[in-house]
């Protein structure tokens, strides 16, 4: 397994977990690191709220030092409030500033951010090179292979990328039109990685050894990336370290740990954002850990009519 480096900043492995918002706020990212993560990214913020003191936006960047490193992320399409975000990024205390280049959805796309600039190359690289220039600690980007399917920017984008100082390139191999579904095109990636002279992280679909092998095992891949495949499933970095280590494969958590883990999240949320909020945000997210239980829909339905930490927990003994 290689060991991946970031800029100066030495990763204790090569499996990261994918930024996401609503998901990997502080208390996801306190467990994802409990579970091996080499790096663990905050969700996307938007550069100009940072810049105009939006409080709620700061929030999202609280950082503890037991995650550490953390990459903090950012997107927008203005090149001056990228600029401005940044330093704000860097003065909390980020290890890694992030740039979004990947996200899909509309309100993001119509704001010129996200996967939309993949369409023009000029802006990617001035935001870039007045980006880098701004801070002084690393920064890596997030991109799409393309926008739409057969199309595939990346080798350009990681050309410039390159060009303009960024340290590594994350590659989610879906084209941007297919959103978070569908297989990734591992062709394309390939080609990513093709020539590539800083690292590239292959994203999209991973949840067991063999998707993660085949990221891996494409030429000039340095590591991968997990997204909803970690959620409630945070044991899956150590098991996919230890397996590209060895070659033997270690069973996936037992029941009995992902319910730990849930109750352990809960006190997190609930400890991050007081109860009431914390529990509310716990609807979201505990439907990942419960997607597999024979009884999942009663269970969200009852997690959805539920407001403090003393209901959770009780309703986290009958699962
Ligand atoms: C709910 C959700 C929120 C996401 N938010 C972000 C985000 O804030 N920034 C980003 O770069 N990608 C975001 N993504 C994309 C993920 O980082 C990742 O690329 C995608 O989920 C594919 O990986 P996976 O198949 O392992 O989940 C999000 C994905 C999901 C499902």
């Amino acid at each position: 397994m290689n060991k991946l480096t970031v800029g100066h900043i030495k990763l204790k492995n090569n499996i990261l977990l994918a930024p996401m918002a609503g998901l990997t706020d502080l208390p996801l990212r306190r467990l994802a690191k409990q579970g091996g993560a080499g790096l663990v990214y905050t969700e996307m913020v938007s550069a100009k709220a940072l810049v105009y003191g939006d409080e709620k936006t700061k929030k999202l960047l609280t950082i503890l030092d037991e995650e550490r490193p953390v990459a903090a992320q950012i997107f927008g399409g203005d090149i001056r409030s990228m600029s401005e975000a940044a330093k704000i990024v860097r003065d909390i205390g980020a290890d890694i500033l992030d740039v979004n280049f990947g996200c899909p959805v509309r309100k993001i796309a119509k704001a010129g951010a996200g996967a939309k600039l993949l369409a023009n190359e000029k802006l990617v690289s001035k935001i870039l090179e007045l980006v880098v220039k701004s801070v002084e600690i690393p920064i890596t980007i997030k991109i799409r292979i393309g926008l739409l399917p057969g199309q595939n920017v990346a080798p350009e984008i990681i050309k410039i990328a390159q060009e303009c100082g960024i340290k590594m390139v994350a590659v989610h191999a879906r084209p941007a039109s297919q959103g978070h579904s569908g297989a990734p095109d591992l062709n394309a990636f390939a080609q990513a990685c093709n020539g590539a002279k800083i690292p590239i992280i292959g994203n999209g679909g991973i949840v067991d050894e063999e998707t993660a092998l085949a990221f891996l095992e494409t030429p000039n891949c340095s590591g991968i990336m997990i997204g909803r495949g970690a959620v409630g499933n945070y044991s899956i970095f150590k098991r996919l370290e230890e397996f590209f280590k060895t070659g033997v494969k270690v069973p996936p958590a037992p029941k009995k740990e992902k319910v730990k883990w849930l109750k352990q999240h809960a006190l997190y949320s609930t400890e991050f954002y007081g109860e009431k909020k914390g529990i509310v945000l716990m609807r979201k997210v505990a439907r990942y850990y419960v997607k597999d239980t024979p009884n999942a829909a009663k269970i969200r339905e009852k997690i959805n009519s539920i407001t403090t930490l003393e209901d959770f927990n009780e309703l986290i003994k009958t699962i």
